[in-house]
């Protein structure tokens, strides 16, 4: 089965896919309204602290683990032990079930919105647009309210697009589409900060607003307990979005190292993707602030009343934004949408194919059939964020998936991979070739890392436990009802797959120095 397993063209291939997993949502849609959120400049401190303490070491963590077993998650820590296979499954379920469910449905948003900046749809009111024309959105998360037709349809597009990706082995799809979707990624990208950055009012907003630091939000050795606990959850987010961010946590980097060919410098790429990844969304950044600034500007009101949090940002502030552009608006609008979707699929299809290896890993079934059969399944399953509560049900999902599903699965990873098996075995491995990784990562993933997680696990249960998360106009119960009921669904997914019997899924003994089990 190892023998017959694709591989990727050249390593710059393998770069720019696993880049393209990293960068998506998460460094545009998500990082800039996190960064307003909690305080600014300040929140570079634990992102760039996250990164460093989580990132780079669990990132070389994957990617060294997938190469060493050229195989995907599941495959990977059954061969090591079989008693961790549910470790293996916990990451691609994760990001097929948990994430890419509501992932292709924000995808599919931005190409409604595409196809509405020809016309700046949205008119003077993108907020009404969005919220009461575009989602319809219900009064309460617990009604669903029925679907909504435009946001089914481009969320079918957006299945339809991965599939034509993922149904071809990993050369001839996710890589070939990486090679053509990156640097028009990055060349979109360098128009919109560049434009950004032209505006009136960006300067002001970007350097007293986004490099400008509330150091009480980030401060959890504040005397006043209040602001020691919200401090806490600014780190605990910070995390998440680490994981969140750099694809950590859902066995894609493990799936995308094994096919990487023996001879690899598995730390230096690393690195890069890294590095890559967070320097995007710091860069991403720049031109959100700055088209918040002008907006501010050019209506004369305050910066913190212009820019707003969460999906807002991108669909209510960024149309409104364009619209006020003096020319060339309609432009603007559909090179920043375009910029979005293409972030977005090169991360969706990374999500599909964690879970679409691993089955073929697992039942030798062909890479066609499931990839087929996992889109189909995969769309269903989106059908449910396409209603009129999608909205809620999708902010719900992601905080729970994010704070508690990858931050799980990377302390795990962490504990399996630096207790029960050699660390410094798979850091050997990692050295092999390349640049290599000093004695401290060792560390890092036996000590640092897993207690900087399991505290924040704890931050965050406790956060959640004290308040309604999001506040939204339902029942406490009901939030917390859909989020547990989401990781039991997850759990429940695992335990089958595991147990799921196959004769392909055989523990490869490999006595002597690359044996990973103590
Ligand atoms: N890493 C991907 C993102 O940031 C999932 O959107």
């Amino acid at each position: 089965m190892t023998s017959s397993r694709s591989s990727w063209k050249s390593n710059i291939g393998f770069l720019l896919a696993s880049i393209g997993s990293a960068i998506g949502l998460g460094n545009v849609w998500r990082f800039s309204y996190m960064a307003h959120q909690h305080g600014g400049g300040a929140f570079l401190v634990p992102y760039i602290v996250a990164l460093i303490v989580a990132g780079v070491p669990i990132m070389i963590l994957e990617y060294g683990l997938g190469h060493h077993e050229k195989a995907s998650s599941p495959l990977s820590f059954t061969r090591v032990n079989k008693s961790f296979e549910w470790l293996g499954w916990w990451m691609p379920v994760v990001a097929m079930f948990g994430i890419m469910l509501y992932y292709s449905v924000i995808i599919g948003w931005c190409v409604n919105y595409l196809f509405y900046s020809f016309s700046l749809a949205w008119g003077d009111d993108p907020q009404g647009f969005f919220f009461n024309q575009f989602l319809q959105l219900s009064d309460s998360a617990a009604s669903l309210g029925g679907i909504r037709i435009p946001i089914l349809f481009t969320t079918l597009l957006v299945w339809v697009a991965c599939w034509l990706i993922c149904f071809r082995d990993i050369r001839h799809g996710i890589e070939r589409a990486s090679v053509i979707f990156m640097p028009v990624l990055f060349l979109l990208t360098i128009i919109i900060v560049g434009w950004s950055l032209s505006l009136d009012g960006a300067p002001d907003a970007i350097f007293n607003h986004y490099l400008h630091a509330d150091w009480q939000k980030i401060n959890f050795l504040a005397h006043d307990p209040a602001t020691r606990i919200a401090a806490g959850k600014v780190w605990a987010a910070a995390f998440g979005q680490i994981f969140f961010t750099l694809s950590l946590g859902f066995g894609i980097m493990i799936t995308y190292a094994s096919y990487l060919p023996k001879k690899t410098d598995i730390a230096k790429n690393a690195f890069i993707t890294c590095l890559v990844n967070c320097l995007y969304s710091v860069v991403a950044g720049l031109a959100v602030f700055g088209i918040v600034g002008f907006m501010a500007q050019s209506q004369g009101v305050p910066f913190a009343e212009a820019i707003k949090g969460g999906p807002q940002l991108a669909f209510v502030v960024y149309p409104k934004a364009i619209s006020l552009l003096p020319k060339m608006n309609t432009l603007f609008g559909i090179i920043f949408f375009l910029m979005l979707v293409i972030a977005g699929l090169t991360s969706g299809v990374s999500l599909i194919e964690a879970f679409t290896c691993s089955l073929t890993d697992k039942f030798d079934w062909p890479r066609k059939k499931v990839a087929t059969v996992l889109c189909i399944i995969g769309f269903l399953g989106s059908i449910i964020f396409t209603t009129r509560s999608g909205l809620f049900l999708l902010d719900i999902a992601d905080h729970f998936i994010t704070n508690y599903g990858l931050v799980c699965g990377g302390l795990l990873e962490c504990i399996v991979v630096g207790w029960i098996l050699k660390a410094t075995v798979l850091r050997r491995h990692i050295n092999r070739h390349g640049i290599g990784v000093p004695k401290l990562w060792n560390f890092f993933i036996r000590y640092t890392t897993p207690a900087i997680l399991i505290v924040l696990l704890f931050i965050s249960l406790s956060g959640d436990l004290s308040a309604n998360y999001g506040g939204y106009p339902t029942d406490q119960l009901f939030i917390y009802g859909v989020g547990w009921m989401l990781i039991c669904f997850i759990v429940a997914l695992v335990l089958a797959f595991q147990s799921w019997k196959s004769d392909k899924l055989k523990r490869r003994h490999k006595p002597g120095e690359d044996e990973l089990l103590v």
